[in-house]
């Protein structure tokens, strides 16, 4: 499935400028609105959508008319409890100014509260292998600043545009402290978030062999998986797990000698 880039319904002179942009960033095809819905778009060009509006970036995949945008989602309220409490940063024992890769960047929640508590010394780095939600991620973590507690930690976020095995096999031994991954839940799960439009878009890939290896070489402390509390890749990759009571989801950690 390709993608088209095109403005909102009402253009100005700065959407066009700005899809315009995005076209030639994304080496895809601009296509003027016209007053078509999105429906109307998907129909003609069957294709994914991307639109450049005055407030945000969308991506509405072929069939969804709800879009996905850029939103610090759960980082909004985690980075407003104390943080050495939050159940990623504890299961971790990640340290004030650490460098951490998350390979499953997603909506960067996790990215984002992990910044916020590592602070400006240390290093955050997101692969996304979907390159239409690592574009809308690029941008709005670059640009967003409705939430002014947390644009500097949003800033420090790098958005690796590529699969985390691929950008893993680039690395030298150990030069992230912590590694973390957040594959897609194999189950589903009911509640609707700001990243319901873009479900059936992202990588539904589970951890593999492979996957494992390179996040171990490349980890000097720990490797981190969050999954469904179902899911018997804890004891397949041999995680320790770290139950959590009535959640839907446990984390594991391996931690490196
Ligand atoms: C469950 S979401 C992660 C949510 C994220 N932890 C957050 O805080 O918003 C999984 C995301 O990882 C991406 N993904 C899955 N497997 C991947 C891989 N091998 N490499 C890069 N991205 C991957 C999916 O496309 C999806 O966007």
């Amino acid at each position: 499935m390709g993608t088209i880039v095109t403005t909102a319904y009402r253009p100005t002179a700065d959407t066009i400028a700005e899809a315009e942009r995005i076209a030639g960033e994304l080496d895809i095809q601009f296509i003027v609105r016209n007053k078509r819905s999105i429906d109307r778009i998907h129909a003609d060009e069957q294709s994914d959508i991307l639109v450049a509006s005055k407030e945000r970036l969308e991506f509405y995949p072929m069939g969804k008319t709800e879009p996905f945008f850029f939103h610090p989602n759960s980082a909004a309220f985690r980075t407003k409890r104390p943080l050495e409490r939050d159940p990623l940063i504890e299961v971790s024992g990640l340290a004030r100014s650490d460098s951490f890769l998350d390979c499953t960047l997603g909506m960067a929640s996790d990215a984002i509260t992990v910044s916020q508590y590592i602070g400006s010394d240390g290093n955050v780095v997101g692969c996304e292998s979907n390159p239409n939600i690592a574009y809308i991620l690029k941008k709005g973590l670059s640009r967003y600043d409705a939430m002014p507690h947390l644009t500097e930690a949003m800033r420090r976020v790098r958005v690796v545009s590529l699969d985390a095995i691929d950008y893993l096999k680039t690395l030298d031994n150990g030069v992230f402290d912590i590694i973390y991954m957040d594959p897609m839940f194999t189950e589903e799960i009911k509640e609707a978030s700001n990243f319901t439009p873009v479900r059936s878009s992202a990588n539904m890939g589970q951890l593999t062999d492979e996957w494992m290896e390179e996040a171990k070489r490349v980890a000097k402390k720990a490797v981190v998986l969050k999954a469904h509390f179902r899911s018997q890749d804890f004891e397949r990759f041999g995680f320790e797990r770290r139950v959590r009571p009535n959640t839907k989801f446990h984390y594991g950690v391996i931690k490196i000698k």
